[in-house]
């Protein structure tokens, strides 16, 4: 009988790993094992408590220490001159990053993970992975503002051309796709406008023609998708979202497919010189350990937000990717496991006194960027100021809610107290 679980390593080899005292029964990937995918035998919830957990000794704590480094002692002139541990010098972390990485690999389904400071170095960090002047990358229109910013201006100085994609383009990136096209960048489903891409066909067109695919997998914090599991080279996370859970903090994570995009995307953020608090990689790794609870909350409030918003008479249009009428809801539906607290509202026109009236009487509901953490936020956004490969057309005003942790009837009433202040400030335009 089978007393153990097994684990698959980086290098393909399987084997298993008993449970028993040696190692506590819980200390199941040790630091050094940190390319360790766990097979099927796990459930995600699982994985993300058993990973990253450091080494089973007779008495340990149940978390790793925080280890705060600049310098690093070497214990011999030897060590020193080798000097290539994963552990070296500050700058490249120390075991509080390995742990999370160890734990971010396993739940991407990665051979190896880096750490950024920001979701946007992250995702920065991994296109000049692959990149150099001369060179072109396909960016889906979708992608969130500062990643297109970041596109625009720093890679256009540095002789990168950039060409702007439908995010519904599917199989047919492969006409857009030349001999200089070095990276795919796609980001599911689109920032504001929630389309779900077509990742399996997107990939496969790239790896005819060698194309490196890098995927902003923020949304669905790798428990409801996995990019790499459909193709992708490297998924991108800004952490500060779900996997950190509580607005407190910013991280990104870049998970490679393989060792060769590893290799690269390690020495991208070398080069630029890149670096985590190991405080903030601490807290990102406490909020891993109850992403898997908290996401099927923020999804089944966000759910009922939509549906609720939807019945709306202020209501245009509700944009969720499990819902029919958003594009790109047929790939949702094959490729996701579920969908977060993340959505869109399209409201009917609406004068601006009557919008601001609205966003003044919320009081569950913050006004602020970012989004990801246990409390529910709703902004206005505007798809149209940031598209060129598509148009976003629509009258009324986009709103963006994310849906919290709080208690779904007190969400709702919330927003029927900011939709009557809105019905009264209309009537006095
Ligand atoms: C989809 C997406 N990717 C990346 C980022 C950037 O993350 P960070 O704020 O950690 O830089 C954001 C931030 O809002 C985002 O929404």
């Amino acid at each position: 009988m089978d007393t153990g679980f097994r684990v698959k390593c980086a290098k393909g080899k399987e084997r298993w790993r008993v449970l028993g005292p040696d190692n506590g029964g819980h200390a199941l990937l040790r630091p050094g094992t940190a390319n360790a995918i766990l097979t099927e035998l796990m459930k995600t919830p699982t994985k993300l408590i058993a990973s990253g957990r450091p080494h089973a000794r007779p008495a340990h704590p149940v978390n790793p220490p925080v280890e705060r480094a600049s310098t690093i002692l070497f214990p011999t002139y030897d060590d020193y001159v080798e000097g290539k541990r994963r552990i070296s010098y500050g700058r490249l972390g120390t075991s509080t990053h390995r742990a999370l990485e160890e734990a971010v690999s396993v739940l991407e389904g990665g051979v190896e993970t880096r750490l950024a400071p920001s979701g946007l170095q992250a995702v920065i960090s991994a296109i000049l992975a692959f990149v150099s002047a001369g060179d072109e990358a396909l960016i889906t229109d979708g992608a969130y503002d500062p990643t297109r910013k970041f596109a625009d201006r720093f890679l256009a100085r540095f002789g990168v051309k950039v060409v702007y994609y439908d995010p519904l383009i599917g199989a047919g990136i492969s006409e857009l796709i030349t001999p200089q096209t070095k990276v795919i960048l796609a980001e599911s489903p689109s920032s504001l406008t929630f389309e779900t891409q077509d990742l399996p066909a997107i990939t496969a067109a790239a790896r005819e023609r060698d194309v490196k695919v890098v995927v902003d997998n923020t949304w669905a914090a790798g428990v409801y998708f996995r990019p790499i599991a459909h193709g992708a080279d490297v998924s991108v996370q800004a952490g500060t979202k779900y996997l950190a859970g509580h607005s407190d903090c910013l991280v990104g994570s870049i998970t490679a497919a393989d060792e060769r995009s590893a290799r690269a995307v390690f020495r991208s953020l070398l080069q630029i010189g890149s670096n985590v608090s190991a405080d903030d990689a601490a807290l990102a790794l406490r909020g891993a350990r109850t992403l898997a609870v908290r996401m099927p909350v923020h999804e089944q409030n966000g759910l009922k937000l939509a549906k609720w918003l939807g019945k709306r008479s202020e209501v245009a249009r509700v944009l969720h990717p499990s819902i029919k009428s958003t594009p790109g809801h047929a790939a949702w539906k094959r490729d996701f496991s579920g969908s977060s607290g993340l959505f869109g509202v399209v409201l009917k026109p609406t004068p601006l006194p009557a919008l601001k009236a609205f966003f003044n009487s919320l009081r569950l509901f913050g006004m602020g960027f970012s989004w990801g953490g246990f409390e529910s936020l709703c902004i206005h956004v505007e798809p149209e100021a940031n598209r060129t490969a598509t148009e976003w057309r629509e009258e009324g005003p986009t709103l963006r809610f994310h849906a919290g942790l709080e208690d779904i009837g007190d969400l709702v009433a919330d927003l029927e107290r900011a939709f009557e202040a809105m019905a009264l400030a209309s009537r006095d335009v």
